[in-house]
């Protein structure tokens, strides 16, 4: 009795918990130590975000107990790993850990390569030749496809041929035994109006037909709330409705107050509340929480106790007697290159 009571319940919050969960959609997840509670809004009942990455290959703190049929984690070699298989022990001893040695096993099913290693560490990138990146993708990486079957992204770069990715490739065949490195998935940013979106998916999708693509950054940046929530309507319809995209995941899991992408794309207000496009990215109605209220901080927005410095990912934001200042500090506005 108390079993087929517990087991109904345990199917009917499965079923609800599922039912809702878009299997394209994603989070970037950017913490900011100055407010860990922020990271358990995206995972709340309900939430259709299926999927998340969070730039390091290890998984955030707050989801470490979450299982990856709740939420699935998508670690990031995000550069370096040339004369190490670090990054393949780490894979290892999450998805087959040693018996008693801690977590249990984590299902990796997707792992990305390298973020922007087209671009110098000053601009937010991971500054790799093409030549050490393939050494580093044929140490770490072709032996997780091998061995589990872990679906591998190319590295995310701006250009999808030409430039960085087509040496790459060609250096990683040469040290794989002449055999293609292969990859399953294509991530990639698209910063801007909606014309680059649509843009950068055709040309990726034309560069790589038939591989199913990650949208894995994108958003218009530094516009008014208007424009800024008519792109993400019309994005977000375009990449549901495009066979090509298989995963998608908005720029804005953080505070306005700390955005270096403009205040209106983030998905929280200076308080921590959705804003409007926050609450939509998690399936609900418009909350009028605005971005960058008028009014002066009235509570753990900026203070003494929060100076509002950021957690070293985001923009500087300064507190005076006006309201909130916001600057993007100069590395970390280029951070999120397209
Ligand atoms: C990975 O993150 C989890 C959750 O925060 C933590 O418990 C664990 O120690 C981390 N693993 C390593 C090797 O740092
Ligand atoms: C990797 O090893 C090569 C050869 O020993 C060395 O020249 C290179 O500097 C090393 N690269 C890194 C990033 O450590
Ligand atoms: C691997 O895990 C260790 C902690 O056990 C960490 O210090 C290191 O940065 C990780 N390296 C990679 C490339 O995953
Ligand atoms: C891991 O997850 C994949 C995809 O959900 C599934 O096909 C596979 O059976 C799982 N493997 C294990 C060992 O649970
Ligand atoms: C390998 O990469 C280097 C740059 O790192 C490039 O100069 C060279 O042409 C590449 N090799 C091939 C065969 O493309
Ligand atoms: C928002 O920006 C767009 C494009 O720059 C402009 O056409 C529009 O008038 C602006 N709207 C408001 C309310 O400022
Ligand atoms: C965006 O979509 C929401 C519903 O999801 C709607 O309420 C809102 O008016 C739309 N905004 C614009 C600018 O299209
Ligand atoms: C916004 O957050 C503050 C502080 O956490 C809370 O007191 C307030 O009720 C929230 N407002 C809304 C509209 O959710
Ligand atoms: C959104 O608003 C509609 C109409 O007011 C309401 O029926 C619906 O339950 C609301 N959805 C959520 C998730 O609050």
């Amino acid at each position: 009795m108390r079993h087929a009571a517990l087991s109904a319940l345990v199917g009917l919050l499965a079923v609800t918990g599922l039912a809702a969960k878009s299997p394209k959609r994603g989070l970037a997840a950017v913490s900011n130590k100055d407010w860990p509670e922020d990271d358990a809004i995206w995972v709340r009942e309900g939430s259709p975000i299926s999927w998340y990455y969070n730039f390091h290959w290890n998984v955030s703190d707050t989801y470490a107990t979450l299982a990856q049929d709740r939420i699935e984690f998508v670690p990031m070699l995000w550069g370096g790993g040339v004369n190490d298989t670090d990054f393949l022990r780490n894979m290892t001893a999450m998805i087959e850990p040693a018996e008693g040695s801690g977590p249990s096993a984590r299902n990796i099913t997707h792992v990305m390569g390298f973020n922007l290693p087209d671009q110098p560490f000053e601009h937010g990138g991971s500054q790799m030749k093409p030549a050490d990146a393939a050494r580093a993708w044929v140490r770490n990486l072709v032996p997780l496809r091998e061995k589990f079957g872990v679906k591998l992204g190319l590295p995310v770069v701006g250009d999808p041929r030409g430039g960085w990715i087509d040496p790459f490739l060609k250096n990683c065949s040469a040290l794989n035994k002449d055999k293609d490195c292969e990859f399953d998935f294509v991530p990639f940013h698209a910063l801007g109006h909606f014309g680059v979106l649509k843009d950068r998916v055709g040309s990726f999708s034309s560069a790589f037909p038939g591989v199913p693509l990650w949208v894995v950054e994108y958003g218009y940046n530094d516009q008014n709330l208007s424009t800024t929530q008519e792109y993400f309507n019309q994005s977000l319809s375009f990449l549901e409705d495009n066979k090509d995209v298989a995963r998608y995941s908005w720029f804005g899991s953080f505070r306005s107050t700390v955005s270096n992408v403009g205040p209106n794309m983030a998905m929280l207000d200076p308080w921590g509340n959705l804003t409007d496009i926050g609450s939509w990215y998690l399936g609900g109605n418009a909350t009028g929480n605005a971005a960058m209220p008028n009014d002066t901080p009235r509570t753990n927005a900026c203070s003494a106790e929060h100076p509002c410095t950021g957690g070293g990912e985001n923009a500087e934001v300064s507190v005076s007697a006006g309201g909130l200042g916001l600057w993007a500090g100069a590395g970390a506005a280029l951070l999120f290159l397209l």
